[in-house]
Protein backbone atom coordinates (compact mmCIF):
# COMPACT_ATOMS: atom_id res chain seq x y z
CA UNK A 1 0.00 0.00 0.00
CA UNK A 2 2.62 2.13 1.09
CA UNK A 3 4.75 1.62 -2.56
CA UNK A 4 1.26 2.72 -4.80
CA UNK A 5 0.88 6.15 -2.57
CA UNK A 6 4.18 6.75 -3.02
CA UNK A 7 4.08 6.45 -6.97
CA UNK A 8 0.94 8.16 -6.75
CA UNK A 9 2.70 11.27 -4.81
CA UNK A 10 5.53 10.85 -7.27
CA UNK A 11 3.32 11.08 -10.49
CA UNK A 12 0.89 14.09 -9.01
CA UNK A 13 4.36 16.10 -8.12
CA UNK A 14 5.10 15.45 -11.40
CA UNK A 15 1.94 16.33 -13.17
CA UNK A 16 2.00 19.50 -11.04
CA UNK A 17 4.97 20.51 -12.45
CA UNK A 18 3.39 20.64 -15.51
CA UNK A 19 4.25 23.22 -17.63
CA UNK A 20 1.30 24.99 -19.42
CA UNK A 21 2.78 26.80 -23.06
CA UNK A 22 1.81 28.08 -26.08
CA UNK A 23 4.64 27.09 -29.34
CA UNK A 24 4.46 30.29 -31.86
CA UNK A 25 6.15 28.79 -34.96
CA UNK A 26 7.56 29.50 -38.20
CA UNK A 27 8.23 25.52 -39.56
CA UNK A 28 11.36 25.95 -40.62
CA UNK A 29 14.01 23.16 -40.12
CA UNK A 30 15.06 23.99 -36.72
CA UNK A 31 11.22 25.00 -35.76
CA UNK A 32 10.71 21.36 -36.54
CA UNK A 33 13.29 20.27 -34.18
CA UNK A 34 12.37 22.73 -31.36
CA UNK A 35 8.43 21.40 -31.89
CA UNK A 36 9.60 17.30 -31.48
CA UNK A 37 11.62 18.53 -28.25
CA UNK A 38 8.51 19.77 -26.66
CA UNK A 39 5.80 17.26 -28.32
CA UNK A 40 8.59 14.60 -26.63
CA UNK A 41 8.70 16.50 -23.02
CA UNK A 42 5.99 14.84 -21.16
CA UNK A 43 6.27 17.87 -18.32
CA UNK A 44 5.28 20.59 -21.35
CA UNK A 45 1.56 21.05 -21.47
CA UNK A 46 1.22 22.26 -24.83
CA UNK A 47 -1.97 24.32 -25.27
CA UNK A 48 -1.61 24.89 -28.75
CA UNK A 49 0.71 25.66 -31.81
CA UNK A 50 0.49 29.06 -33.15
CA UNK A 51 2.09 29.48 -37.07
CA UNK A 52 3.47 32.89 -38.38
CA UNK A 53 4.73 33.75 -41.34
CA UNK A 54 8.57 34.17 -41.61
CA UNK A 55 11.25 31.76 -43.02
CA UNK A 56 8.09 31.04 -45.33
CA UNK A 57 4.45 32.07 -45.25
CA UNK A 58 2.14 30.76 -42.68
CA UNK A 59 0.47 28.49 -45.53
CA UNK A 60 3.04 26.36 -45.95
CA UNK A 61 3.86 26.44 -42.56
CA UNK A 62 0.64 25.33 -41.19
CA UNK A 63 1.31 21.71 -42.94
CA UNK A 64 4.65 21.54 -41.28
CA UNK A 65 3.12 22.22 -38.18
CA UNK A 66 0.56 19.60 -37.81
CA UNK A 67 3.12 17.45 -39.76
CA UNK A 68 5.57 17.67 -36.72
CA UNK A 69 2.61 17.31 -34.25
CA UNK A 70 1.62 13.99 -35.40
CA UNK A 71 4.96 12.81 -35.52
CA UNK A 72 5.54 13.60 -32.24
CA UNK A 73 3.01 11.79 -31.04
CA UNK A 74 0.38 14.31 -29.48
CA UNK A 75 -2.29 14.85 -32.42
CA UNK A 76 -4.79 16.63 -30.23
CA UNK A 77 -2.56 19.76 -30.06
CA UNK A 78 -4.57 22.14 -31.40
CA UNK A 79 -2.73 23.87 -34.01
CA UNK A 80 -4.16 27.55 -35.42
CA UNK A 81 -2.69 29.66 -38.60
CA UNK A 82 -2.14 33.51 -37.97
CA UNK A 83 -0.59 36.07 -39.27
CA UNK A 84 0.66 35.97 -43.54
CA UNK A 85 2.57 39.35 -43.33
CA UNK A 86 4.17 41.14 -40.91
CA UNK A 87 2.64 44.32 -39.18
CA UNK A 88 3.81 47.11 -42.17
CA UNK A 89 6.80 45.33 -44.32
CA UNK A 90 6.59 42.96 -47.39
CA UNK A 91 7.29 39.57 -46.06
CA UNK A 92 11.18 38.41 -47.01
CA UNK A 93 10.92 34.68 -46.25
CA UNK A 94 14.33 32.24 -46.24
CA UNK A 95 13.79 29.77 -48.53
CA UNK A 96 17.41 29.43 -48.94
CA UNK A 97 17.89 28.24 -45.47
CA UNK A 98 14.84 26.18 -45.26
CA UNK A 99 14.48 24.64 -49.14
CA UNK A 100 11.05 24.87 -51.01
CA UNK A 101 8.84 23.00 -48.51
CA UNK A 102 10.64 24.67 -45.55
CA UNK A 103 11.64 21.10 -43.96
CA UNK A 104 14.88 21.17 -46.12
CA UNK A 105 13.03 19.20 -48.77
CA UNK A 106 12.50 16.40 -46.88
CA UNK A 107 9.54 14.45 -48.26
CA UNK A 108 7.67 14.10 -45.54
CA UNK A 109 3.71 12.65 -46.16
CA UNK A 110 0.66 15.23 -45.69
CA UNK A 111 -0.40 15.23 -41.95
CA UNK A 112 -3.59 13.12 -41.14
CA UNK A 113 -4.95 15.52 -38.13
CA UNK A 114 -6.16 18.85 -39.23
CA UNK A 115 -5.90 22.93 -37.96
CA UNK A 116 -8.22 24.56 -35.66
CA UNK A 117 -10.61 26.75 -37.30
CA UNK A 118 -9.93 29.67 -34.73
CA UNK A 119 -7.03 31.91 -35.75
CA UNK A 120 -4.28 31.61 -34.13
CA UNK A 121 -4.07 35.52 -32.61
CA UNK A 122 -7.89 34.74 -31.29
CA UNK A 123 -6.91 31.06 -29.75
CA UNK A 124 -3.45 33.22 -28.23
CA UNK A 125 -5.95 35.79 -26.30
CA UNK A 126 -8.42 32.86 -25.77
CA UNK A 127 -6.09 31.11 -23.92
CA UNK A 128 -4.47 33.42 -22.09
CA UNK A 129 -7.03 35.17 -20.52
CA UNK A 130 -8.86 31.27 -19.43
CA UNK A 131 -5.57 31.06 -16.97
CA UNK A 132 -4.00 34.41 -16.29
CA UNK A 133 -0.11 33.83 -14.93
CA UNK A 134 -0.11 30.44 -15.74
CA UNK A 135 0.49 30.45 -20.04
CA UNK A 136 4.51 30.59 -20.99
CA UNK A 137 5.00 31.59 -24.85
CA UNK A 138 8.02 30.35 -26.43
CA UNK A 139 8.25 32.31 -30.06
CA UNK A 140 10.67 30.43 -32.50
CA UNK A 141 9.80 32.46 -35.48
CA UNK A 142 8.76 36.54 -36.04
CA UNK A 143 6.73 38.03 -33.11
CA UNK A 144 3.38 39.30 -35.45
CA UNK A 145 1.57 36.86 -33.72
CA UNK A 146 1.88 38.09 -29.90
CA UNK A 147 2.04 41.82 -30.88
CA UNK A 148 -1.07 41.48 -32.79
CA UNK A 149 -2.71 39.77 -29.76
CA UNK A 150 -1.21 42.36 -27.65
CA UNK A 151 -2.81 45.24 -29.51
CA UNK A 152 -5.72 43.67 -29.33
CA UNK A 153 -5.68 43.18 -26.35
CA UNK A 154 -3.18 45.12 -24.49
CA UNK A 155 -4.22 43.80 -20.31
CA UNK A 156 -2.62 40.56 -22.23
CA UNK A 157 0.60 41.48 -21.36
CA UNK A 158 0.53 41.80 -17.47
CA UNK A 159 -1.09 38.18 -18.15
CA UNK A 160 1.58 36.21 -19.84
CA UNK A 161 3.86 34.90 -16.92
CA UNK A 162 7.04 34.95 -19.39
CA UNK A 163 7.83 34.63 -23.49
CA UNK A 164 11.02 32.95 -23.95
CA UNK A 165 12.35 33.87 -27.57
CA UNK A 166 14.31 32.92 -30.28
CA UNK A 167 15.65 36.24 -31.78
CA UNK A 168 17.55 39.25 -31.68
CA UNK A 169 21.78 39.32 -31.41
CA UNK A 170 24.30 41.04 -29.13
CA UNK A 171 26.65 40.36 -31.80
CA UNK A 172 25.52 40.97 -34.99
CA UNK A 173 22.92 39.43 -37.25
CA UNK A 174 22.45 36.49 -40.12
CA UNK A 175 20.21 38.15 -41.80
CA UNK A 176 22.12 41.73 -42.53
CA UNK A 177 24.89 42.52 -40.68
CA UNK A 178 22.76 44.03 -37.60
CA UNK A 179 19.58 41.81 -37.90
CA UNK A 180 18.74 38.28 -36.84
CA UNK A 181 16.35 36.68 -38.77
CA UNK A 182 13.18 36.80 -36.65
CA UNK A 183 13.68 40.47 -35.93
CA UNK A 184 14.38 41.62 -39.19
CA UNK A 185 11.64 39.87 -40.60
CA UNK A 186 8.85 42.36 -38.37
CA UNK A 187 10.77 44.84 -36.73
CA UNK A 188 8.12 46.47 -35.49
CA UNK A 189 6.33 43.52 -33.61
CA UNK A 190 9.75 42.81 -31.68
CA UNK A 191 9.52 47.04 -30.71
CA UNK A 192 5.74 45.96 -29.42
CA UNK A 193 6.51 43.04 -27.63
CA UNK A 194 10.38 44.96 -26.06
CA UNK A 195 8.12 47.47 -24.66
CA UNK A 196 5.17 45.37 -23.70
CA UNK A 197 6.53 44.45 -19.99
CA UNK A 198 6.19 41.02 -20.36
CA UNK A 199 9.16 39.24 -18.36
CA UNK A 200 11.16 38.55 -21.57
CA UNK A 201 14.18 35.95 -22.23
CA UNK A 202 15.92 36.52 -25.49
CA UNK A 203 17.57 33.34 -26.71
CA UNK A 204 19.58 35.18 -29.52
CA UNK A 205 22.55 34.28 -32.18
CA UNK A 206 25.22 35.10 -29.13
CA UNK A 207 24.10 31.24 -28.06
CA UNK A 208 22.83 29.77 -30.97
CA UNK A 209 25.71 30.11 -33.05
CA UNK A 210 27.17 28.12 -30.86
CA UNK A 211 24.95 24.81 -30.48
CA UNK A 212 26.19 23.78 -33.38
CA UNK A 213 24.27 20.82 -35.42
CA UNK A 214 27.14 18.19 -35.78
CA UNK A 215 27.36 14.51 -37.86
CA UNK A 216 27.75 12.82 -34.33
CA UNK A 217 24.00 14.08 -33.35
CA UNK A 218 22.28 13.67 -36.62
CA UNK A 219 23.88 9.70 -36.58
CA UNK A 220 22.22 9.34 -32.99
CA UNK A 221 19.14 10.76 -34.28
CA UNK A 222 18.92 8.31 -37.09
CA UNK A 223 19.72 5.62 -34.93
CA UNK A 224 17.51 6.68 -32.47
CA UNK A 225 14.61 4.37 -32.80
CA UNK A 226 11.95 6.46 -32.12
CA UNK A 227 9.40 8.22 -35.07
CA UNK A 228 10.83 12.01 -33.47
CA UNK A 229 14.23 10.91 -33.74
CA UNK A 230 13.87 9.14 -37.36
CA UNK A 231 11.90 12.70 -38.47
CA UNK A 232 14.68 14.81 -37.03
CA UNK A 233 17.13 12.86 -38.39
CA UNK A 234 15.77 13.13 -42.11
CA UNK A 235 15.95 16.91 -40.92
CA UNK A 236 19.30 16.85 -39.93
CA UNK A 237 20.54 14.84 -42.61
CA UNK A 238 18.98 17.62 -45.00
CA UNK A 239 20.75 20.20 -43.21
CA UNK A 240 24.02 18.40 -43.07
CA UNK A 241 23.87 17.62 -47.19
CA UNK A 242 22.80 21.50 -47.84
CA UNK A 243 26.41 22.38 -45.30
CA UNK A 244 28.37 19.80 -47.55
CA UNK A 245 26.97 21.24 -51.22
CA UNK A 246 27.71 25.23 -49.44
CA UNK A 247 31.82 23.87 -48.61
CA UNK A 248 30.85 24.38 -44.63
CA UNK A 249 32.05 21.85 -42.20
CA UNK A 250 31.21 23.68 -39.32
CA UNK A 251 27.38 22.58 -39.18
CA UNK A 252 24.56 24.45 -38.31
CA UNK A 253 23.41 26.48 -35.09
CA UNK A 254 20.30 24.92 -33.10
CA UNK A 255 18.47 28.39 -33.08
CA UNK A 256 15.08 26.93 -32.21
CA UNK A 257 15.65 23.65 -30.29
CA UNK A 258 18.04 25.82 -28.06
CA UNK A 259 15.39 28.45 -27.46
CA UNK A 260 12.87 25.41 -26.34
CA UNK A 261 15.57 23.72 -24.14
CA UNK A 262 16.21 27.13 -22.27
CA UNK A 263 12.63 27.33 -21.43
CA UNK A 264 12.46 24.08 -20.26
CA UNK A 265 16.32 24.29 -18.32
CA UNK A 266 17.19 27.68 -17.96
CA UNK A 267 20.79 26.41 -16.66
CA UNK A 268 21.58 25.52 -20.20
CA UNK A 269 23.02 29.01 -20.42
CA UNK A 270 23.81 32.24 -18.40
CA UNK A 271 21.43 34.91 -18.52
CA UNK A 272 22.57 38.64 -18.48
CA UNK A 273 20.03 41.60 -17.92
CA UNK A 274 19.74 44.45 -20.49
CA UNK A 275 17.82 47.11 -21.36
CA UNK A 276 17.38 46.33 -25.32
CA UNK A 277 15.51 48.28 -28.18
CA UNK A 278 14.60 47.55 -31.47
CA UNK A 279 16.10 49.50 -34.44
CA UNK A 280 12.66 50.08 -36.60
CA UNK A 281 13.91 52.87 -38.69
CA UNK A 282 17.26 52.08 -39.88
CA UNK A 283 17.52 51.45 -43.81
CA UNK A 284 20.23 49.04 -43.01
CA UNK A 285 19.87 48.26 -39.58
CA UNK A 286 15.72 47.69 -38.93
CA UNK A 287 15.79 44.57 -36.56
CA UNK A 288 18.78 44.94 -34.71
CA UNK A 289 18.53 44.44 -31.07
CA UNK A 290 20.33 47.67 -29.58
CA UNK A 291 21.59 46.93 -25.83
CA UNK A 292 22.69 49.35 -23.35
CA UNK A 293 24.77 48.56 -20.02
CA UNK A 294 26.33 51.65 -20.00
CA UNK A 295 26.26 53.60 -22.85
CA UNK A 296 25.50 57.31 -22.13
CA UNK A 297 23.25 58.00 -25.08
CA UNK A 298 20.14 56.59 -25.75
CA UNK A 299 19.27 57.55 -29.40
CA UNK A 300 21.31 58.86 -32.46
CA UNK A 301 21.92 62.94 -33.10
CA UNK A 302 18.26 63.76 -34.00
CA UNK A 303 18.16 65.72 -37.12
CA UNK A 304 17.15 68.88 -35.58
CA UNK A 305 18.26 70.29 -32.31
CA UNK A 306 16.86 68.92 -29.15
CA UNK A 307 17.66 69.25 -25.70
CA UNK A 308 21.23 67.17 -24.36
CA UNK A 309 18.60 65.50 -22.01
CA UNK A 310 16.61 64.51 -24.28
CA UNK A 311 19.22 62.23 -26.18
CA UNK A 312 20.51 61.14 -22.98
CA UNK A 313 20.60 57.66 -21.90
CA UNK A 314 17.72 58.22 -19.12
CA UNK A 315 18.52 55.06 -16.07
CA UNK A 316 16.96 52.50 -18.24
CA UNK A 317 15.78 49.91 -16.37
CA UNK A 318 16.68 45.67 -18.31
CA UNK A 319 13.86 44.67 -19.87
CA UNK A 320 14.95 41.42 -20.64
CA UNK A 321 17.32 38.77 -20.02
CA UNK A 322 19.80 37.63 -22.30
CA UNK A 323 21.36 34.13 -23.01
CA UNK A 324 25.15 35.52 -22.95
CA UNK A 325 26.25 31.83 -22.96
CA UNK A 326 25.76 28.23 -23.56
CA UNK A 327 26.46 24.68 -22.43
CA UNK A 328 25.91 23.29 -25.82
CA UNK A 329 27.10 19.55 -24.74
CA UNK A 330 23.93 20.09 -21.75
CA UNK A 331 21.38 21.20 -24.58
CA UNK A 332 22.35 18.47 -26.76
CA UNK A 333 21.92 15.85 -24.10
CA UNK A 334 18.50 17.47 -23.29
CA UNK A 335 17.41 17.32 -27.27
CA UNK A 336 18.69 13.31 -28.01
CA UNK A 337 17.40 12.65 -25.14
CA UNK A 338 14.25 13.56 -25.89
CA UNK A 339 13.82 12.64 -29.26
CA UNK A 340 14.85 9.10 -28.07
CA UNK A 341 12.62 8.77 -25.89
CA UNK A 342 10.09 6.13 -26.26
O1 LIG B 1 17.62 33.54 -37.11
C1 LIG B 1 17.17 32.24 -36.85
C2 LIG B 1 15.69 32.21 -36.70
O2 LIG B 1 15.05 32.64 -37.91
C3 LIG B 1 15.15 30.81 -36.45
O3 LIG B 1 13.96 30.91 -35.72
C4 LIG B 1 14.86 30.32 -37.82
O4 LIG B 1 13.86 29.29 -37.85
C5 LIG B 1 14.33 31.56 -38.46
O5 LIG B 1 12.94 31.68 -38.11
CA1 LIG C 1 11.96 29.82 -36.58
Amino acid sequence: MRFLFSLFLVSAMAFSQTREIIIDTDPGVDDAFALLLALRSPELEILAVTVVAGNVPSSVGLPNALRMVEIGGRPQTPVAVGAAQPLTRRAVHAYYAHGSNGLGDVPFPEPSIKPVSENAVELIRRLVREKPGKVSIVTLGPLTNIALALRADPDLARMIPRVVMMGGSLSGGNTTPSAEFNFYFDPEAAHVIFHSGIPLVMVGLDVTQKARLQEEHVRAMENGGTPASEAAGKLGRSWMNRAKAMGRTDGFGMHDPLAMAVFMDPSIVTLKKYYVDIETTGELTAGETVAWQSAPVRISAPPDGVTQSEVRAQKLEPNVEVAVAVDSPKFFQLLLGRLTSK
